[in-house]
């Protein structure tokens, strides 16, 4: 099926380039992460019409291996149900037919904004969303809306969705053809602008030191890196306003009675989501705090960012990851595996020149940084001394809900309260690591149920008591060479938590908004915090519509330096 092969084709692209320290992997992540996404969304694509809401679309998080295997087994018509009343399924085609209309419609819009205006593609996304429009119209089944469900024709809904699966099965075909044109001109115009970024800082960037240009040099939406650009000229002109260096800590950063939150981003806008949605469903503001912590080149605009605004009283604090001086490598494995001869070479041999044959050199990030960003999720305890609990939140999460009811949730003496992900043979433990390996095999059990990170509720005393920084540095220090698990932080997490994990309600936590575009209204309506997780995050131009102003609604426009930068126009 397209899945694997498009997987295959691109891992063997990236596998290709390096001689591979675990370092490498941040980079082939984001490549892993996007080929995985498509691939996960082209099997959701599918899965969408042959498995009629048996299965919680959300989820689908961000998979690993073999989610095809299902697939086969699940197949069967909406109609073989043979089930009374039809107005459900008459709902649930047109559902179908909408969401694939919105899918072609982002692309399409997507596709101008690569300016592939005069292109094929372009023409046949809006040739295929005219296509559902028509189909909806069309007289015949038009009247099956209006009427009530009692007079629908079972003849004409099984025509209706005849019709409606074939433009689906066109969609597909479509949107897997289109890919790899859009991979190609997505690169292509991520580097343009690299590249003039790049030029536009050089000379800002001897007068506001070496970080301002780093902020430049990454490929993300030149309005987002305009916004921390701005920002951080803000810090310089007005260090005093800006910096905590040398001042006392406020008492309640420390608190324990407090309600305390952990974000770990390094875009200022994101974070700002994250703290403004969460602050807006608060009954009692003042009792939160939040530790938000960056990177060395982010931190001057997250500081701004966060003095701009008034909380109503909830408390911030804004550090850097190297605040954190116990965060070395003599201690932390990732940081000694980063630091390896392999990671040397590939950081100091690939400049600009070669970026335009390297796809894993795309992202002019320093992997330390953001690899430690990724793995400070392991170190809360020891970053928190004072504090008994803590709620983790991804950066790319919207609150929606007062949280405290966290804090009354009986953990069962478990150390990390979060959703599960598993159904069916999906998302469980034998999808994420190497159960090849004895060590995995002796120690975990493959049908384990997989859970998500992204709003995870931390008891830091259990988790002092059971060791699990120790567990986690001695699986990590075995996966130097990647043998235990590929990428990313979800697999260690599985590893560390294996048997000190509490399944929370999944309304706390609902996940998919970055790639699923048929998670239901009530669903989202329901959680208390809602998560885009996938590769359409909602500040970038291909964020799924429907969703994007669940987003958008937190971000500050009245903020000087995001009309500066017209950020979301
Ligand atoms: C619309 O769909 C029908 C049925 O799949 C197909 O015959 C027709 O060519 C399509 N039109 C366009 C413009 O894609
Ligand atoms: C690294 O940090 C540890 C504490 O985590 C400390 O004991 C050690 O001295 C540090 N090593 C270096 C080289 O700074
Ligand atoms: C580009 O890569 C080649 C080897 O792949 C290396 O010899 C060369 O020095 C690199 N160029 C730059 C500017 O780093
Ligand atoms: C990783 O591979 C290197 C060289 O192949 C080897 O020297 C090292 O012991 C391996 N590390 C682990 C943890 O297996
Ligand atoms: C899984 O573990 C086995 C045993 O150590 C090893 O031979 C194999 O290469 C590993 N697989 C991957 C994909 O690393």
């Amino acid at each position: 099926m397209a899945k694997t092969t498009f997987r295959s084709s691109r891992s063997s692209l990236s596998d290709r380039k390096t001689g591979l320290s675990g370092a490498v992997a941040s980079f082939k992540f984001m490549f892993f992460a996007s080929a995985i996404t498509v691939a996960v969304f082209l099997f959701f694509t599918l899965s969408l019409f042959v498995t009629p809401s048996t299965t919680n679309p959300s989820d689908l998080n961000l998979g690993f291996a073999s989610a095809s295997d299902g697939v086969g087994s699940v197949r069967r018509t909406v109609l073989a149900l043979k089930s009374d009343p039809l107005k459900p399924r008459l709902d649930q085609i047109r559902k179908q037919a909408d969401d694939h209309r919105s899918l072609v419609l982002a692309y399409a819009s997507y596709a101008r904004k690569l300016k592939l205006e005069n292109s094929k593609l372009v023409r046949g996304f809006a040739d295929l969303s005219r296509n559902y429009t028509d189909l909806i119209t069309k007289p015949a089944y038009k009247a099956m809306f209006d009427s009530d469900a009692s007079s629908i024709d079972e003849i004409v809904l099984r025509q209706f969705e005849k019709e409606v699966k074939e433009r689906i099965k066109v969609t597909r075909q479509v949107i897997a053809e289109a890919k790899e044109s859009f991979d190609y001109q997505l690169k292509i115009q991520k580097l343009k602008d690299t590249i003039f970024s790049v030029n536009e800082q050089l000379t800002k960037a001897k007068k506001q030191g070496a970080f301002s240009s780093l902020i430049a040099a990454k490929s993300i939406p030149k309005s987002l890196h305009c916004v921390a650009m701005r920002l951080m000229e803000e810090r310089i002109a007005h260090p005093d306003k800006y910096s905590d260096e040398g001042k006392p800590t406020p008492p309640e950063i420390e608190d324990p009675k407090l309600y305390h939150y952990a974000i770990f981003s390094d875009n200022v806008i994101a974070a700002s989501v994250v703290v403004n949605s969460a602050v807006k469903n608060q009954k009692e503001p003042w009792k939160h705090v939040f530790h938000v912590v960056t990177d060395k080149m982010n931190l001057g605009a997250m500081q701004v960012m966060f003095k701009m605004r008034d909380y109503n009283g909830a408390h911030i604090e804004v550090k850097a990851v190297e605040d954190y001086k116990f965060l070395n490598s003599s201690y932390v494995p990732v940081l000694r595996q980063l630091e390896s001869a392999n990671l040397q070479r590939f950081y100091f041999e690939n400049k600009l020149e070669n970026a335009t044959k390297d796809t894993t050199n795309m992202k002019f990030r320093n992997p330390k940084y953001l690899s430690m960003l990724n793995h400070l999720r392991f170190y809360l305890p020891e970053m928190y001394p004072k504090l008994h609990r803590i709620l983790f939140l991804d950066d790319d999460v919207v609150v929606q809900r007062d949280l405290t009811g966290l804090w009354k949730i009986d953990m069962d003496g478990k150390v990390n309260g979060a959703v599960e992900t598993c159904f069916g043979s999906f998302h469980r433990y034998a999808q994420y690591m190497n159960f090849s390996h004895p060590l995995i095999r002796e120690k975990f059990n493959p049908k384990a149920c997989g859970w998500a990170y992204g709003m995870n509720f931390f008891d830091l005393d259990a988790w002092r008591k059971e060791k699990c920084t120790e567990q986690y540095h001695y699986w990590q220090t075995l996966n130097e060479n990647r043998t235990l698990w590929k990428l990313g932080t979800l697999p260690p997490g599985l590893i560390t938590f294996y048997s000190t994990t509490k399944p929370l309600d999944k309304s706390w936590h609902v996940l998919g908004l970055g790639y699923n575009p048929s998670i239901s209204i009530q669903e989202i309506n329901n959680a208390a915090v809602v998560h885009f997780n996938g590769n359409m995050k909602p500040w970038l131009d291909i964020a799924m519509n429907q969703f994007r102003s669940l987003w958008t609604k937190h971000v500050d426009y009245d903020n000087e330096y995001i009309q500066a930068c017209n950020f979301g126009l």
